[in-house]
């Protein structure tokens, strides 16, 4: 695969710019090319395989916790140079942080992501991406990973946006759901399979109070 560089003034990017700007969030059915999609899958399954992959903590710093009654995914936290294909992704979400800091001023500094796979009946109750004694997480984004998903596997995002309306998004390989971090709570519903994702925030410099 040739390394993965768009520019930041693609018209996929600035689609979600402006979906930002005007509703908050943004979903793209086609983010990634199926390769990509692919090979990041199977680079998740085989941390899954290596025993990489640990609970996903609730919380941060010294009061993070692992709870499965709130959440139940296992993660790995990615970074630069371990493997071709998240790259790629990092190259991508690169392009992304560059056209939101053009378009919305955002002063987006960072990202860190990591892989995330639910097992089977695994669910991560509504929450907002925010910490309360940190505000540095601006944008979330979610990239999934997963073939053949259908509607009746479960697993959707559901995203609450206003007090009577909720959206939700089948976890389909190759689709990309961005949301305003401090803004949308939501929450994962329990899927009959894994279910597979790249998860990240572009963070500001911000207010670490602890
Ligand atoms: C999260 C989260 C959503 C999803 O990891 O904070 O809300 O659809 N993930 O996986
Ligand atoms: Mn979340």
């Amino acid at each position: 695969m040739r390394a993965m560089q768009i520019p930041s003034d693609h018209p996929l990017l600035l689609r979600i710019v402006d979906d930002l700007a005007e509703r908050g969030w943004s979903q793209q059915n086609l983010f990634l090319p199926e390769a990509l999609t692919r090979a990041l899958a199977a680079e998740c399954r085989q941390r899954a395989a290596e025993g990489e992959l640990a609970p996903a903590a609730v919380g941060r710093g010294p009061f993070s916790e692992i709870r499965e009654g709130i959440r139940g995914d296992h993660i790995q936290w990615i970074e630069a140079g371990q493997a071709q294909a998240c790259d790629h992704y990092l190259g991508l979400m690169d392009s992304l942080r560059e056209a939101m800091n053009r378009g919305l001023f955002l002063g987006l500094e960072d990202f860190e992501s990591h892989f995330a796979l639910y097992p089977p009946g695994a669910f991560y109750l509504k929450h907002v991406d925010r910490f309360r004694d940190d505000d540095r997480r601006m944008v979330s984004a979610v990239l999934y990973l997963n073939d053949d998903w259908l509607p009746e596997h479960g697993g959707q995002l559901r995203m609450y946006l206003d007090e009577n309306l909720e959206q939700d998004v089948v976890p389909i390989g190759g689709c990309l759901v961005v949301f305003l971090s401090g803004d949308i709570p939501h929450e994962v519903l329990p899927a009959t399979r894994d279910r597979l994702s790249l998860t990240g925030w572009f963070r500001r410099r911000g207010n670490e109070l602890f």
